[in-house]
This record gives C-alpha cells, sequence and structure tokens, in this order.
C-alpha cells in the first residue's frame, strides 16, 4: 500500500515554505489561490496538511490538502447511517487537489488522488473515521471525482463522499 508510481525523479513532500508555489496553475482559480495564499498558513495552524507533488525540476506538478471534520447523522445516506449513532460523526475532507495545466491529461490527477485516499487510509489506522468527503469546485471536478466512486451527499449538490469501505478498497486493493 505504497501508493502509485509517479515518473522517475518526482517526490511527494509536505509542504513547506520553499516550495515554490507562486508558479503552479491548475487553471482554477481558487486551486491556485489557496496553494500559493492559504495552504502554508492553515499548516502551521494544524487545520490542514498539504502535500506538493515535484516534478524533476522540483517545480510542483500537483498537490492536495487534507483535514478532520464532522458530520451530522442527518446529512448521511441511509445505507451508510444504519447502524451509526444520532449524532456528529469523524469524517476525512479532501480540502483541495489541483494538478498544473503542464501535467494535465496525463493520469497524474487520478495518481494524485490516490495518493492522497492511501493517506486518508493510513490515517484511520490511528484515527476512525466513516467517510472521506470533499466539495467540488464546479461539475468539472464533480465528473474527475465521479469515476472514482465518490458519490453525491443527498441535499448537496457539490459535496460528494467515499464510505470507508470503498476507502478501503481502494487503498488496500481488497
Ligand atoms: C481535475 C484535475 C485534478 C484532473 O487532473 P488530471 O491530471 O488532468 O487528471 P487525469 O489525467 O489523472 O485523469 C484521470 C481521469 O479523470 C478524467 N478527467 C480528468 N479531468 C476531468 C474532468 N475535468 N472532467 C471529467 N473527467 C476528467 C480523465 O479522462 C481520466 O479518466 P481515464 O483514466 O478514464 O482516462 C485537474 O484537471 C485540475 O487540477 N483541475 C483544476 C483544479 C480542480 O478542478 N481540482 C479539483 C477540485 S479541488
Amino acid at each position: 500500500m505504497s501508493g502509485p508510481r509517479f515518473p522517475e525523479g518526482w517526490s511527494i513532500e509536505v509542504l513547506e515554505k520553499s516550495h515554490p508555489r507562486a508558479k503552479f496553475q491548475s487553471g482554477n482559480g481558487e486551486v491556485d489561490d489557496w496553494l500559493k495564499k492559504s495552504a502554508l498558513q492553515s499548516q502551521k495552524k494544524h487545520l490542514t496538511t498539504s502535500k506538493v507533488l515535484l516534478d524533476e525540476t522540483g517545480n510542483i506538478a500537483g498537490y492536495y490538502s487534507l483535514a478532520f471534520s464532522q458530520i451530522d447523522f442527518s446529512d448521511l445516506p441511509a445505507e451508510l447511517a444504519k447502524k451509526l449513532p444520532r449524532r456528529q460523526l469523524p469524517v476525512s475532507v479532501l480540502a483541495w487537489l489541483g494538478v498544473d495545466r503542464s501535467y494535465q491529461g496525463r493520469g497524474i490527477g487520478g495518481r494524485l488522488l490516490a495518493t492522497a485516499l492511501v493517506d486518508c487510509y493510513q490515517a484511520s489506522q490511528t484515527f476512525a473515521f466513516i467517510a472521506v468527503i470533499l466539495d467540488c469546485v464546479d461539475e468539472q471536478a464533480k465528473r474527475f471525482y465521479g469515476q472514482f466512486d465518490f458519490e453525491q451527499l443527498p441535499g448537496y449538490r457539490m459535496r460528494l463522499y467515499l464510505p470507508f469501505k470503498s476507502l478501503e478498497a481502494l487503498a488496500t486493493g481488497k
């Protein structure tokens, strides 16, 4: 369960000030601005952890940010809520994910997402949660996540969830 492979010489690192964030361009202003202006501050406050995918020259080819949160029992679809206590429940959040334009359409986004989900699964072995959730920035992003077993949360048009069982299957191949 080491996660997918990236090209020779590429690496994944926890975001640091020295990473060249200003050059990153995914084509979505919100996704770019988060990395450039907010990700490091948020990480210093222990609200999110961001990881960058660096190409062989050290440029940021992609990134993702993860966090923990809670979801109310009443927001869950029936099949997920079954047997769970009626209260706030822990979830892992894929807060942001983006691939630089120069690398889009080559399977990097899919592999970066798989890497983020392996991180989530590994975290779950220490801190339990019932699902991974995310808010899509737009319809294109929604279609992208729809290919990876994420489903829409009832009542929230842009919020998707991946039940723990699906996370485990994706992360472990079981
Ligand atoms: C969405 C994004 C991360 C995809 O990255 P990518 O490297 O181009 O994606 P991949 O090449 O790995 O594509 C993976 C699969 O998703 C599909 N896909 C990629 N972008 C898609 C899109 N916008 N809509 C629908 N499907 C898409 C690909 O066809 C591919 O499917 P396949 O394996 O069956 O061919 C990238 O386009 C991006 O950063 N966009 C701007 C920021 C954004 O929307 N982030 C997500 C929300 S925070």
